[in-house]
């Protein structure tokens, strides 16, 4: 492990508070402490980003915003393209760093990188396509067109289950934007967040690229509040769950700014009796269990069709018996550990609540102990046979719970699918045309993603990522997500001599 660290220039306390190439000094910090929830052990330190601490990187990020705005774009996406270079000679590295700090598979750990990569080479191709429209105007000898102009600060705020990916879904669209970013991860896997800070050093410093284009700062909800409310930032992009996101959508709507918000999904599969078994049973248990049910994509609620209902449960039951559950580093091992003791807590909680409200557990929750489970964090995946309307089914519980049920008519089952607070991530598993097609359709699935016959979880970088209802409505990453990042200005120009007005108004004097 030490190896590990020193090859991320990770000691064992480090600077929490750093612009690009500025570190911000630990004496007398507070510190926070990252534990490895696979076993437990102290990985490292971070100190706290301090009130003036902040004050200077808002100082520094601010005045680098003045000079890389004026960068122009494609020469932005060289610079994220070199960025996309370092992060594919730390892959390994830091991959490994993801699954010890978090507890996701080295596999998934490996691909959050890959998801960094991938973003940082659709951004360079965006740095060439940030286009406006041009429109004809209705007066004689006008021009009309928009542009788009960076926005200035974009503060980040990430969460645990995707400590780095969701970052550079933003960070590397924002800067080829021509933005300048202040993150803040999450207080419980600091460790990742500063690797990449460090991977990054290098680009900046050979570039000769002004300090402060990308900031980190470490703490709490408390730090993440300074961010929030300070006018000075025109955009917050947070992830998290929806009770932090309806705090932070309030206090930046308060001083009219714009957040995108990515919060909690409660994201259903449809398995219809048109289903090819043999690919959805795989996507279920992949969507379940994956990252142990800690994704906002991840699959909790399966809804299947009466007539299939017993085999559909046959089979999940036996592909739960066959898991592996252990060491994320270990790759024989499916399932890791749970972020933290908390996250165990509720995982339990909501089993017994499916008891209480008269549902079964088909396959049994319970906290795995000994040897390899010293940390307390490992669960076993579970299943619980539920009716569609418990209220714990209508929550999202960040664990590796499945909550099965019935359904009769497809118009039933997506209206089942719709009936919850949330809508990120949905899909059906048939090979029925109308009944996928009714599925993607107006009275379809409400969700930001709908999918047929591929799972919940997994989105590829290229669509935008986001979704409807409490889970907030903003859109990251591919597409044209990037708008969020930048500032339309409609612009008409008269190369007349004359002065029409529009909508025909004569106002002669
Ligand atoms: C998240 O859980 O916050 O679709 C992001 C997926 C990943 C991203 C999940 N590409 O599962």
């Amino acid at each position: 492990m030490q190896n590990l660290l020193s090859r991320l220039n990770i000691s064992a306390v480090n600077h929490g508070t750093s612009t690009g190439l500025k570190s911000w000094s630990v004496e007398g910090a507070t510190l926070l402490e990252s534990h490895s929830p696979v076993d437990g052990k102290l990985i490292a330190k971070v100190s706290v980003t301090t009130h003036d601490d902040y004050q200077q990187v808002m100082d520094l990020a601010t005045e680098a915003f003045k000079t890389w705005r004026n960068v122009p774009a494609p020469r932005r996406g060289e610079i994220v393209r070199q960025m996309g270079e370092a992060f594919r000679h730390n892959k390994e590295a830091l991959g490994q760093l993801v699954s010890y700090e978090m507890g996701k598979s080295l596999q998934e750990g490996l691909g959050e990188v890959q998801e960094i990569i991938d973003i940082c080479d659709f951004a360079v191709g965006l740095s060439r396509q940030l286009y406006g429209l041009t429109m004809h105007s209705e007066r004689p000898e006008h021009r009309m067109y928009e542009q788009y102009h960076p926005l200035g600060v974009v503060g980040i705020i990430s969460a645990f289950n995707f400590p780095v990916a969701v970052w550079s879904w933003n960070a590397m669209i924002a800067w080829v934007c021509g933005d300048v970013c202040v993150w803040k991860p999450s207080e419980k896997t600091p460790l990742t967040a500063l690797a990449c800070q460090n991977i990054i050093q290098d680009v900046l410093q050979k570039n000769e690229i002004s300090e402060g284009i990308s900031c980190l700062i470490s703490g709490d909800y408390q730090v993440g509040e300074w961010l929030t409310s300070d006018k000075r930032i025109p955009l917050i992009s947070a992830t998290g769950s929806t009770r932090m996101g309806k705090i932070v959508g309030a206090t930046v709507a308060s001083r009219m700014g714009r957040s995108l918000l990515e919060l909690g999904g409660n994201n259903a599969i449809i398995i219809t009796e048109n289903a090819d078994l043999n690919i959805a049973i795989p996507a279920v248990v992949f969507g379940a269990v994956g990252t142990a049910g800690q994704r906002c994509t991840s699959t909790r609620r399966l809804i299947i069709h009466e007539s299939i209902y017993e085999t559909v449960k046959e089979r999940l039951v036996k592909a739960y018996g066959q898991l592996r559950i252990g060491n994320p580093l270990d790759e024989t091992n499916h399932v890791g550990p749970l972020i933290d003791h908390k996250a165990v807590i509720a995982y339990v909680s909501a089993a017994h609540e499916v008891k209480e409200e008269g549902g079964k557990m088909l396959v049994e929750e319970e906290i795995l102990a000994g040897k390899g489970f010293e940390s307390g964090c490992y669960v076993k995946p579970c299943i619980g046979e539920v009716e569609p309307n418990f209220k714990i089914v209508k929550h999202e519980t960040f664990a590796p719970i499945l909550y099965m049920m019935k359904y009769k008519t497809v118009e039933e089952a997506i209206k089942i699918q719709n009936n919850v607070p949330q809508g990120l991530s949905s899909s059906i598993f048939t090979l029925n045309m109308r009944e996928a097609e009714q599925f993607l359709s107006v009275n379809g699935s409400d969700c930001g993603i709908a999918n047929v016959n591929i799972g919940t979880s997994g989105a590829e970088i290229g669509g935008a990522f986001g979704g409807e209802k409490e889970t907030g409505g903003g859109r990251e990453s591919g597409s044209d997500a990037w708008k969020a990042y930048m500032r339309r200005q409609t612009n008409t120009i008269n190369y007349g001599k004359q002065l029409p007005l529009a909508q025909g108004i004569k106002f002669d004097f």
